[in-house]
């Protein structure tokens, strides 16, 4: 058994009611001006004002103690939605897109996603798995302790297996907790292009069997799109997967409202992510079941699209999560600050929503929030060190990351 404790931080962190923080809770976070948080194997024993975490804990009996230096401590970022198993950059893609190509038109023209679907049935899982922990590393060191790694270049049987089994690894093999997704329905792979509706069968009648039977993948998503799949393919794909256990999310409403926010409410989806296209209904009852919405600004940044509507949303109760989307075409980046500078200076978040979307909202997006997302008693010592006054500088000091240190499970894996 091992004790540590870190005094001398200023703390600030939401503490878990047991749900999402919505609405005018959107921002309720602690502020500890000076605190201490003392863990034991890695798990939060007490946090609090230091002298009375110290007084409890008088010392004789602690292995490790570090003083913070004053420093600003926050909870590890969760990112709940990532693409970042890919084999391959899109670099001439990416100049094609500023040159004015939409990116759906790419898609349809074989490209996008379609190319990194090439490309990842194209290598080794060695090649992959090294790939994939070279941007799983790079997220650590920006902050984030936990994340949701999704497939969906594999788009058949084997080579979505393949990657989910790739995600694992990373989950064990690098400091980080990852939660892996199924995305066999992220598009509709090249050869049956002319038979859409075959690709949605194989899905439900072979590779959702082959994937609940693998045994890795807690959710399914589904990338509900024009060009993708529409409401009602998405509809019958979603709900083979609950059937097979898994939990549900969606690509929702990025470039044209399908309903997909609506369908998020019908089936009970665990979030809906995008939503820049969605309707105010659709939203208001994901509102009503308290559906998260996770919001992806670099998507948007990247595409030149208008951002989510973030502060209708959270004036509308719905509870909002952050997240990089981090994937080789629509949104490459691994960087949680860049995330949350986009967040309060593009859609308006004030600094402690930002916050709890970017930590205790977005553990609940992905089913993560009762080991992390706050600095609870009984949850993992995953936090940060900002070199800062607050959270705020996240998005202030623009374009560089102001995470110091970070600790998983009460180990420092990153500093700077
Ligand atoms: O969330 N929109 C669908 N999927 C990803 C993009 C994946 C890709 O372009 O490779 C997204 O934006
Ligand atoms: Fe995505």
């Amino acid at each position: 058994m091992i004790r540590k404790l870190f005094k001398n931080a200023r703390i600030i962190t939401p503490f878990d009611p047991g749900k999402p923080l919505e609405g005018k809770e959107q921002g309720k976070v602690t502020r500890i001006e000076r605190g201490a948080l003392l863990c034991r194997d890695g798990i939060i024993e007490a946090i609090g004002d230091e002298k009375e975490v110290v007084s409890h804990n008088p010392g004789h009996d602690l292995d490790v103690v570090v003083d913070c230096s004053g420093r600003c401590l926050i909870p590890g970022f969760v990112d709940p939605h990532t693409h970042m198993c890919f084999a391959a950059t899109r670099e001439e893609e990416f100049s094609r897109r500023m040159e004015g190509m939409e990116y759906l038109e790419i898609l349809r023209r074989g490209g996008g996603i379609l190319s990194s679907v090439r490309a990842v049935r194209a290598v080794s899982e060695e090649e992959l798995f090294s790939a994939t922990r070279k941007h799983a590393l790079s997220a650590l060191k920006f902050g984030t302790t936990t994340l949701e790694i999704k497939s969906g270049y594999g788009l058949e049987t084997e080579t979505e297996l393949k990657m989910l089994s790739v995600i694992d690894r990373i989950g064990r093999e690098t400091p980080l907790d990852v939660v892996p997704t199924f995305l066999g329905a992220h598009a509709i792979p090249g050869e049956y292009a002319k038979a859409p509706d075959t690709y949605v069968d194989i899905l439900i009648q072979e590779m959702i069997p082959a994937v609940s039977q693998q045994g890795i993948a807690l959710f399914c998503d589904v990338f509900c799109e024009e060009g993708a799949f529409s409401l009602d393919q998405s509809r019958r794909i979603l709900s083979r997967a609950r059937d097979a256990g898994m939990g549900l999310k969606i690509h929702a409403d990025e470039a044209h409202d399908l309903g997909g926010a609506g369908l998020a409410a019908e089936l009970g989806c665990i979030s809906a992510e995008h939503l820049l296209a969605a309707n105010e209904e659709n939203l208001r009852a994901m509102a009503e079941k308290e559906i998260i919405g996770a919001l992806l600004p670099a998507t948007a940044y990247s595409l030149r699209k208008d951002y989510a509507p973030a502060r209708n949303m959270v004036k509308m109760g719905l509870p909002v999560a952050l997240a990089t989307d981090c994937n080789p075409g629509s949104s490459y980046t691994e960087s949680m600050p860049f995330i949350f500078g986009l967040a309060v200076l593009g859609m308006n978040l004030e600094v402690n929503e930002a916050l709890v979307a970017s930590t205790l909202n977005a553990a609940y997006a992905i089913g993560m929030a009762k080991e992390v997302g706050s600095l609870d008693k009984g949850k993992k010592a995953d936090f940060l060190l900002l070199d800062g006054e607050g959270p705020a500088i996240l998005a202030y000091h623009a374009g560089v990351s102001s995470v110091r240190g970070v600790y998983k499970g009460g180990e420092l894996v990153f500093s700077t």
